[in-house]
């Protein structure tokens, strides 16, 4: 939730703040805001309601100069979406800014004693408490940009990325984390602080990840200093990042989404390289042959995440059951962390989140390791803070996912759940040859039915047609595919704005059936599998009641083409990877719905891509 951008240098700060914040624009896009402090130490502040490019019309005409600048881009959690409560706040001598991601929870406290000191404040927003708190402490101590930083976070309880500039210390710019992600880029004679790497690729690729409770210091022509809460200095660990500009660009599509679904092939490619030996059934996963013993001894496996990363979970559960015969629970990460779980150090405590930041989950995380529990990380983004909180794990390596609804990232994380289980059940010993040679033929075999599956695009996108303006939706699944009408239904919703509702087939006659009539659509995920009979007569059952049918069927399936309206024919494959596949229509039924309905695909109202806040 909500990116922020640094630039300290020789170079125009505007221009490379405005561009970081197009890149991090997924993390929130309802106000945005630069802060540059010019050549003749002046601060000039520009903030807009709206999108970066709202901004950059706003500042048209606007002095823009400066080398050193800070720049936010929002998703509300204190005070509406509007121009004064958008980021960079300022203090009340109108010579530092701050932008911030996070939430400060005591800022209630903090603002009634500002209050009492004879401080004003113009935003509802939390951070503009800080940056007064900030401003207070240094005009109270009369001390430097960073003692009042310092000083200011001892006080502050919650979460927070901070970039901080002052017209005093105009060669200063000061950073700071705590349960928020910041990174910093190392360049030639020219220092980045951001929310995640994109902003900074294209400069430099030597990067540093702030760690909690550390503070950055940056100075013009100094060697960045990093200190923590008592002062003292932290290690600076320069990473070297392997991501390349072109990864983060559209690259001929109409939205990152669309580019993310017809990826598949290379990024599930991507993910298995080297994992799935090339002929045999192995399946090489350092992070679990580092630890054989804790996963040959794990009495339970709990799956914590959250939304798209939930779903895969889900589908986790019934690959690792089925595979390696371990007992599995899947919890919603934000209800997991406050339902005071039993958990021992025999558990092995399994985190899947794209971004690696999600709040909910990174706490369900923290509170796992108190417990003992061994934590293993399923995270897409390399050096993110749940990459980073974990015992071990495995990179999806899906590349970066910048549309706002999860595509690639979710077909990659059921991939490696799908490696995941094989490898265990390869430890444990319980499958056979056979099924573990089957199910790593057909993983190997997935990039190429996934590009088989995506030839379906043309014939969804004038089915999408018929569907642009209905209300709502159901989808139904069953076993392995029914987290995937969880899946399809959540795509639907987040990007379409019409409800729809997902649900285990078999389910349906306990209620929703009450739902149906000739305005709901029902999407059937029906594959050929072991509920094939089942979900025919799910299907019957939804004809009789003059619903309307979009089928999902394995190709040749004759009987339910006939029955269903619609049918979108998909590979035959092994029922524990049919969820990848099936994944691959319903995105783009979300996607073409969207599309024509005139939604903005990439960044849904409301949504941000990262949830850093609770
Ligand atoms: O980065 P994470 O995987 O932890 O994010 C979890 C959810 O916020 C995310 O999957 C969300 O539900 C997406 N918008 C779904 O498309």
């Amino acid at each position: 939730m909500c990116g922020i951008v640094g630039y300290l240098g020789d170079k125009p700060a505007y221009e490379i703040l405005v561009k970081g914040l197009h890149r991090l624009e997924y993390r929130g896009y309802d106000s945005s805001g630069v802060a540059l402090v010019s050549s003749d130490s002046k601060l000039n502040v520009y903030k807009t309601r709206g999108k970066v490019a709202d901004l950059e019309r706003f500042c048209e005409e606007k002095d823009v100069d400066g080398t050193i600048g800070i720049a936010h881009t929002r998703w509300a959690t204190h005070g509406e979406p509007n121009d004064i409560n958008a980021h960079p706040h300022v203090g009340r001598s109108g010579n530092i800014a701050l932008v911030h991601n996070g939430t400060i929870e005591n800022y209630h406290v903090l603002k009634e004693a500002l209050e009492l000191e004879g401080c004003t404040f113009k935003s509802e927003t939390d951070t503009e408490v800080l940056v007064q708190l900030i401003e207070y402490i240094k005009e109270k101590n009369n001390c430097s940009l960073v003692d009042a930083v310092r000083g200011a976070l001892k006080e502050v309880v919650g979460a927070y990325a901070i970039a901080v500039v002052d017209t005093d210390e105009p060669d200063t710019m000061i950073g700071a984390r705590k349960s928020s992600p910041l990174v910093i880029g190392i360049g030639e004679g020219e220092t980045f602080l951001a929310s995640d790497a994109t902003p900074i690729i294209e400069y430099t690729d030597k990067v540093v990840y702030l760690n909690d409770d550390e503070i950055a210091i940056i100075r013009k022509n100094e060697p960045l200093q990093i200190v923590n809460s008592d002062n003292m200095p932290a290690a600076i660990d320069i990473k070297t990042l392997r991501m390349s500009v072109s990864q983060l660009e559209k690259g001929g599509y109409p939205h990152f989404m669309l580019k993310e679904i017809f990826e598949q092939p290379r990024t599930i490619h991507d993910c298995i390289r080297g994992r799935v030996a090339s002929s045999g059934d192995e399946v090489l996963l350092s992070g679990v042959t580092e630890h054989k013993e804790r996963f040959l001894n794990a009495h339970r496996v709990v799956i914590v995440a959250c939304g798209t990363s939930w779903h895969a979970g889900l589908i986790g559960k019934r690959l690792l059951q089925e595979i390696a015969r371990i007992p599995v629970e899947v919890e919603y990460a934000s209800e997991f962390r406050y339902s005071n779980p039993v958990l021992t150090p025999d558990d092995i405590v399994i985190a899947i989140s794209q971004s690696g930041e999600t709040a909910d989950t990174l706490a369900a995380i923290q509170m796992a390791r108190k417990c003992g529990a061994f934590v293993y990380g399923i995270c897409n983004v390399i050096g993110s803070s749940i990459a980073r909180a974990t015992d071990s794990g495995t990179y999806i390596h899906v590349g970066p996912e910048i549309g706002v609804a999860s595509t690639k990232a979710f077909t990659g994380q059921v991939t490696v759940l799908t490696m995941l289980a094989l490898a265990i059940g390869t430890l444990k010993n319980t499958i056979s040859k056979e099924t573990r040679l089957q199910i790593a033929d057909a993983i190997r075999a997935l990039p190429t039915l996934i590009s088989q599956t995506l030839k379906l695009n043309d014939s969804i996108e004038k089915l999408s047609g018929i569907y642009t303006y209905v209300h709502n939706f159901l989808y139904l699944g069953r076993g392995y595919n029914y987290p995937s009408a969880l899946e399809g239904a959540l795509k639907l919703k987040e990007i379409s704005y019409i409800h729809a509702e997902g649900y285990p087939a078999a389910e349906m006659k306990h209620g929703p059936i009450a739902l149906i009539d000739h305005e709901l659509p029902t999407v059937v995920i029906a594959p050929d599998d072991e509920m094939h009979e089942k979900i025919i007569s799910n299907i019957q059952q939804v004809k009789a009641r003059g619903g309307s049918v979009i089928a999902v069927v394995t190709k040749g399936d004759t009987t339910i083409k006939e029955i269903a309206d619609h049918v979108l024919e998909i590979p035959k494959v092994p029922e524990c990877v049919s969820p990848v596949i099936v994944s691959v229509p319903l995105q783009l039924l979300a996607y073409h719905i969207a599309i024509k309905k005139g939604c903005n695909v990439d960044m849904p109202r409301n949504l941000a891509k990262s949830v850093t806040v609770e």
